[in-house]
Formats: structure tokens, sequence, C-alpha cells
């Protein structure tokens, strides 16, 4: 047993803080983490004297049942400055004003483990504040941001502090378009429509309640600028580089998620005749973020790739990256589930363990 203790503060309880908690809950570890809060919005737990909260009937019971309301974020600083052991905030929110609040919380050495984008996908100069570490700060890390529990930020910073060097890195980020484009677009020809396959996408509960929120790239173009940040490539923000929208223009200002989606058969021609050049070629159309270190350039769109490429064979909604490096130059390639809440709380989980290891 090393006798370590950490503090832990867990920052909402949706799909991935809930899932979070009862791993959290359930692992054993010589490292002991102590849960001193547990915030959603409104409602939150709060141990005043540090000690662990007591959960005897359950997180989920203990929070339903509290009464206090939740602290601000400079409340919850000045109490988790005075915490006895070190503290690890872990960000299950994706809530700009909890991020835009991290440098606040490293320069006072609170830790953060989060697979919130936004602080690090937004304006250059947050990040820029973010990585700043002094020796005091607190670590932060967000695997979790990227691929969901996949292993691509951690391995993509040791193959860069062991001095490889980056050449490209080319994905599929974004679980529900790697559905929409592996069953649209196929190596065996096939009359899907694309609108049909955002619809069934939808009844599966793969996309966000409005699909457009998945169709405009916005949420790969934010994963894109994190890899290439990593890499070295001071991106200013996910709409400094081409980003290709899936939504037609006439049906970014419609109404309603249910009026997009029945308008949306009547734009099916564009994408088909794109396929069909595809499969004449016996390639298959991808949704893809890019990042070339060569060009310095990164962008988000479509693209062909040829039957027999990786991209090509992916099933379901999986995620895959491939990091082309001078020392990978056959490309490393990761792939798996990019999205859910075991995998994803797990990436947040794991990176909490690294933090209270290092602390
Ligand atoms: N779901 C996935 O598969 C996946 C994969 C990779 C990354 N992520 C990321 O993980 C994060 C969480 O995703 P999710 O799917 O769990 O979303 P979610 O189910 O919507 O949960 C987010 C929770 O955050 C809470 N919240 C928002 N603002 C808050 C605040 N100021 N203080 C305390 N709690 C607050 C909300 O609770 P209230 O009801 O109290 O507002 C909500 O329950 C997001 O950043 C997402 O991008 C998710």
């Amino acid at each position: 047993m090393s006798g370590k203790v950490v503090n832990v503060v867990a920052i909402g309880c949706g799909v991935i803080g809930s899932a979070f908690l009862d791993q959290l809950l359930a692992m054993k570890s010589p490292i002991t983490y102590n849960l001193i809060l547990i915030a959603e919005s409104k409602t939150s737990l709060i141990s005043k004297d540090y000690k662990p909260l007591s959960l005897q009937n359950g997180w989920r019971s203990a929070l339903q049942n509290s009464q206090q309301s939740s602290l601000s974020l400079e409340d919850m600083l000045e109490f988790l400055k005075k915490s006895p052991q070190p503290v690890i905030l872990v960000d299950n929110t994706s809530s700009a004003h909890i991020s835009g609040f991290y440098p606040n919380f490293i320069r006072n050495g609170i830790s953060i483990a989060t697979p919130n984008k936004k602080a690090f996908s937004s304006d250059l100069k947050i990040w820029d504040d973010i990585f700043a570490a002094k020796p005091t700060d607190g670590l932060v890390y967000h695997e979790a941001t990227v691929g969901a529990g996949l292993p691509i930020i951690g391995t993509l910073r040791d193959l860069i502090q062991t001095g490889d060097e980056v050449e490209k890195i080319e994905g599929i980020f974004s679980g529900t378009l790697s559905y929409i484009f592996n069953e649209y677009s196929t190596t065996e020809a096939n009359d899907v429509k694309f609108s049909d396959v955002v619809k069934k996408a939808k009844e599966l509960g793969y996309t966000e309640p409005d699909p457009r929120d998945d169709l405009n790239g916005l949420d790969v173009a934010r994963k894109v600028t994190i890899l290439a940040r990593i890499s070295g490539l001071k991106v200013e923000s996910p709409t400094a580089f081409p980003v290709q929208s899936l939504i037609p223009k006439p049906l970014e200002s419609v109404a309603s998620s249910d009026e997009f989606l029945s308008k949306l058969s009547q734009y099916d021609d564009d994408l088909s005749k794109l396929k069909q050049e595809a499969a004449a070629e016996n390639k298959v159309l991808r949704f893809i973020g890019k990042v070339d270190l060569a060009t310095k350039e990164a962008s988000v769109g479509i693209q062909k790739y040829d039957a027999s490429h990786p991209f090509a064979a992916l099933k379901g909604s999986d995620n895959v990256i491939s990091i082309k490096t001078k020392r990978y130059v056959n490309p490393m390639v990761i792939q798996g589930a990019g999205a859910g809440d075991a995998v994803t709380a797990a990436g947040v989980l794991a990176d909490a363990i690294k933090i209270a290891q290092r602390v």
C-alpha cells in the first residue's frame, strides 16, 4: 500500500459522469480516492471537512436527497484550495463556463481530468493558458476528448516527447458520421440514400437530438484542432481551417430537426453522384479529419479511400486514426469504439489514475 490519498471532485452526472462515478467507486486501488464533492448544475454533495462523502445507499440517492445547492466556480476554488490532500477535478460536462475556469484551478494546484473538448478546442489562448505549466500547477489530462477511451492523445504525446516527428494524422473521429458513411458507402455498390441513413442513425440514437449538430462537422473540427495543437500546429480555433458541412445550405436555417429530416431527401443526388464516382474507382466515401504537418494544414470533410484501405473496412460506429510519423513510416492505426458511457468513463478514470500516481 502506498498510503497515498487524493481528493476527487466529480462535476456532471449525465451519461459519462454517472458511469465514471460507478467505475470510480467500484475500483480497487492502492491509492485512496476520496470523493469530496459531486455536482450537478443545481444540486451537489459537498464534504465540508474534506472527509470522504458518505454514500452508503449509493451516490445517486445521496445526490437526489441532497439539499445543497451547487457552488459557484469561485467558491468551489476557494473550498478546494484548502484541501489537505491533492485534488483531482473531473469535469464530465460539456460546459464552456467550467472549462473556461480550468486555468484558475490549475494555477492553484488542482488537477483536471476531463472528456470535455471545449477548453482544448476553442481559442488558442485558453490552450496556451492551460499548458503554460509551472511546477506547482495542477496536471491536465484529456484523453477522452478524442476517440473516447481509445489511446490516442497519450500515444501522440508519447511519440512526440520521445523525439518522433508527426507527419500526418488522418481519422474518422465521429461515431455518428462513421456509422452514416459505413452504411452509405460500401465496397459493394448499393442504392442506399443519404437521407435514409441519417434518419436510421437518428432512430438508433446515434445522432444528437438535432442531427445537424453532427452533420455540420464542428465536433470533428474540435477533435482535429486538439490533435493539430498537440502535434505542434498553432491552430487558432476549430473554424480556422476548412470544414465541410453535410447540411445542404437551404436547410441550415429550417426551424426543427423534423423539418430538416423531412426535406433532406431533396438533396440526396448531390452525394449520390460522388458515391457513384467513388464506386467506379473501387473506392468508398468517408468523413475524415486530417492534419498535414508538411503543409501545416488541417481539414475536415469527405474523402475517397481505396477498398483496401483500413478506413474502408470500418464497421458500425467505430473511430479510427492513422498516425504517420518519421518512425512509423507505415502509419500506426488505432481503432475501436469512439463513444459510449463505459469506454469514455474508463478513459477519464484512467486519466484520474495517472494524475493520482504523479501528484
Ligand atoms: N457520450 C459519449 O459517448 C462521449 C464520448 C466522448 C466524450 N464525451 C464528452 O463527455 C462529456 C459528457 O457527455 P455526456 O454524454 O455525459 O453528456 P450529458 O449526458 O449531457 O451530461 C452532461 C451533464 O453535465 C451536467 N452539467 C452541465 N453543466 C453543469 C454545471 N455547470 N455544473 C454541474 N453539472 C453540469 C448536466 O447536468 P444538469 O442536468 O445538472 O445540467 C448533464 O447531466 C461531454 O463533454 C461530451 O462531449 C461524451
